[in-house]
């Protein structure tokens, strides 16, 4: 087989707007339901927890960093924006680099995918294990012990609240793609509630002392602590992974994907304020439930820092819904292109959602979260995520150049200096991450060509066609 040819042959835009009209799948989703799936998405872990690690390393400039953060993801939101009103497909930016780039930089695109969506989710659900604990001591006075709360190397034997969580979300997932946005706008609801409570409490207590020195980790500190917190960002792209579940696509994705970044980006920069005002930046090292410990200290009533524990609960539990869909419905796209086994693509008639394709995920990301020790994992997400939207940014470029008729619901303002930027954000946050998530990324970049190569290649419809 000619390897050259193989990785460079790209699936014409019509053909994917064709099988996206022409899909399996229920349109049910409008504009509401797909912003809170973005955010539903996007607003979790990172904030509740994350934060809690960016301080030590940004000191009060983490607000600065979250500021950074955003504006990288902005940069590659727009560009999202721009191919998710073009081609509204389930694959996200693995079909708009298959469009574009070819086969083997789409595969490389989806295989990065699975470390944004499929890998993230299961950290996740560790994420979700720590406030649940956090709760129960606050409540009751004991936490689940570690043998059955933490995977093996990290203390335990299986981490049982993190596959709990998972299977909610299965469950929910199989019962179809309306009932999960209805469960995920109300958990939204309530998790932005919190947020808003925690800003309110923790203002009440800030004091400008704790913002000085702003910078005591100087700048590398500033962005070492915003490709930590690129992270609380991740998930703002999930509306695009339903394209075949919306309404009006073209209409309702461009703007579900820039409201809720916009909604998150306001929230993060208040929350980040509050926290480093209220509490002296230093206090911050080594809580893993950081917003709860803020307002355990500052607030006299433990009944507030229970309330947040709560809504963290709510928040992740989001966040792993609809993280999971979104692995289920990239997948789903791959596997009807034929690089991934076709049972994947399988749709169930009667709740118009891919049956197999669920079970299958959800139970992958069960074990990964039940008994490996991700620590190290948001980094190695973030890396994944950073490259996958370099592309998107790249593939706008592309497409401007070689299609510039075709319709666009939206465009990128300022094309091509936007997505030029947008790809050497991604670049410099690739940059700051640590050696040891180079190594992971590497790894999993490595494992993914020889899927490619070994399996995919040979099963791809192109190549049949
Ligand atoms: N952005 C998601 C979170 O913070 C992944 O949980």
């Amino acid at each position: 087989m000619n390897l050259r040819a193989a990785a460079v042959r790209r699936k014409p835009v019509a053909d994917l707007i064709t099988e996206g009209d022409h899909g399996t799948l229920k349109r049910s989703l409008g504009l509401g339901q797909l912003t809170m799936l973005s955010i539903g998405a996007t607003l979790g872990s990172g904030i509740f927890v994350v934060l809690g690690e960016a301080v030590p390393v940004a000191g009060p400039a983490v607000v600065l960093s979250f500021v950074l953060a955003g504006v990288t993801a902005l940069f590659s939101a727009l560009s999202y924006a721009e191919l998710a009103g073009m081609i509204p497909v389930s694959g996200s930016s693995y079909s708009y680099a298959y469009a574009t780039l070819g086969e083997l930089v789409a595969w490389v695109c989806g295989w990065c995918l699975v470390l944004e969506y499929g890998v993230s989710v299961a950290s996740v659900a560790v994420g979700w294990g720590q406030y649940l604990n956090e709760l129960l001591r606050l409540t009751f006075g004991f936490a689940i012990p570690d043998a059955l709360s933490q995977p093996p190397g990290s203390g335990g034997i299986v981490n049982v609240p993190a596959i709990v969580v998972v299977l909610l979300a299965m469950f929910l997932l199989l019962s179809g793609a309306k009932e999960s946005a209805r469960a995920n706008a109300i958990m939204v609801v309530i998790k932005v509630g919190t947020l808003v409570l925690f800003c309110a409490i923790a203002f009440s207590a800030v004091r400008a002392a704790n913002f000085t020195p702003f910078l005591p980790l100087g700048l590398a500190g500033l962005s070492a602590g915003a490709a930590k917190l690129f992270f609380s960002y991740i998930g703002f792209d999930a509306a695009s992974t339903a394209g075949e579940e919306a309404k009006n696509p073209q209409r309702d994705l461009p703007r579900a994907i820039l409201l809720s970044l916009a909604i998150v980006t306001v929230l993060y920069c208040l929350v980040a304020v509050a926290a480093v005002g209220a509490l002296p930046w230093q206090e911050f090292d080594g809580q893993e439930a950081a917003l709860s410990h803020v307002l355990g200290v500052v607030a006299d009533n433990p009944l507030w820092a229970g309330l947040l524990a709560v809504g963290a609960i709510v928040a992740i539990s989001s966040v792993v819904l609809t993280v999971l869909y979104g692995q289920t419905r990239i997948l789903f796209s791959m596997s009807r292109d034929g690089l991934v086994p076709a049972a994947l693509s399988k749709v169930d008639p009667k709740s118009g959602t891919p049956r197999i394709n669920t079970l299958v995920v959800s139970g992958f990301v069960a074990a990964l979260a039940a008994f490996i020790p991700l620590g190290k994992l948001a980094d190695a997400t973030s890396i994944g995520t950073l490259f996958a939207f370099g592309l998107v940014n790249v593939a706008v470029l592309l497409l401007r150049r070689r299609q510039p008729e075709a319709p666009r619901s939206f465009r990128v303002p300022f094309s091509p200096v936007t997505p030029i930027l947008g790809v050497l954000c991604c670049g410099y946050m690739m940059l700051s991450l640590d050696g040891a998530t180079w190594i992971v990324f590497a790894g999993w970049m490595a494992l993914g060509l020889l899927i490619y190569f070994g399996y995919s290649m040979r099963r791809s419809r192109l190549a049949a066609e």
